[in-house]
């Protein structure tokens, strides 16, 4: 899968795929990741990438015309499954949404800042638009990040044990059980029995369980209609 951010803070984006998953996916030929600053495609001298906006009001906007050339450079390259916008106002990423997005081969992701970016890219390019929460970051680089993580562990081949993105919380709708490791006992605290018991029927009916019983307490809107 090839994913392209496009950012004015290109750094922002060096650390959180240059450790772990993110690195071996990379290493591993499973993900093609371009960073790109979108100050590069200014044809302003002195490189701005942003003005007032129009009817007045505090903040700058994002302009139209290096990310617009730098959208059709890349749309000239290859075909795009999608172009996302990374804002508060999208909608708010779930399992569901990283599922469908790693089935992808091309995907670009747009990272505003300032005030927001120049309708009119909305308008012409974006496909879908993504909010990690109901917050306001100081840019979109953060939530791209979060995303592309959520994405990428879920290629086949990414991590080592296939099956623990199945696992995952959300997953199957629900929020992972508790987990332990060694030692069994620590300060008087133990590893419940069952998990010490070689009874992989009884570990697994207990999973379940402590699954469901977490979903209850924490997230019963996950048991909506289930
Ligand atoms: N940019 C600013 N806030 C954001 C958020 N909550 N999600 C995605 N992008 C953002």
């Amino acid at each position: 899968m090839r994913i392209d951010i496009l950012t004015i803070l290109p750094d922002l984006l060096i650390s959180p795929f240059s450790d772990s998953i993110m690195k071996r996916a990379q290493t591993k030929g499973h993900l093609e990741l371009e960073i790109h600053n979108i100050r590069d495609y200014s044809t302003n001298k002195h490189h701005k990438v942003d003005d007032a906006q129009y009817g007045g009001g505090a903040g700058m906007v994002m302009s139209i015309e290096p990310i617009a050339l730098l959208i059709e450079k890349l749309k000239s390259e290859r075909h795009y499954d999608e172009i996302i916008f990374m804002t508060p106002d999208g909608e708010l990423l779930e399992q569901e949404t990283s599922n469908s997005l790693s089935l992808y081969q091309n995907i670009i992701i747009l990272c505003g800042h300032y005030k927001g970016i120049d309708e009119r890219i909305r308008e012409k390019y974006i496909t879908k638009e993504i909010s990690i929460g109901s917050y306001v970051l100081s840019g979109g680089e953060l939530g791209a990040a979060v995303l592309v993580d959520s994405i990428v562990r879920l290629i086949p081949g990414v991590l080592n044990d296939e099956t623990s993105a199945l696992t995952d919380s959300f997953q199957d709708g629900l929020l992972s059980p508790p987990v332990y490791t060694r030692p069994p006992e620590y300060n008087g605290m133990k590893v419940p029995e069952v998990l010490l018991s070689g009874d992989f029927g009884k570990i697994e009916a207990w999973r379940e369980l402590k699954a469901m019983e977490r979903t209850k307490e924490r997230r019963p809107d996950l048991l909506d209609g289930k």
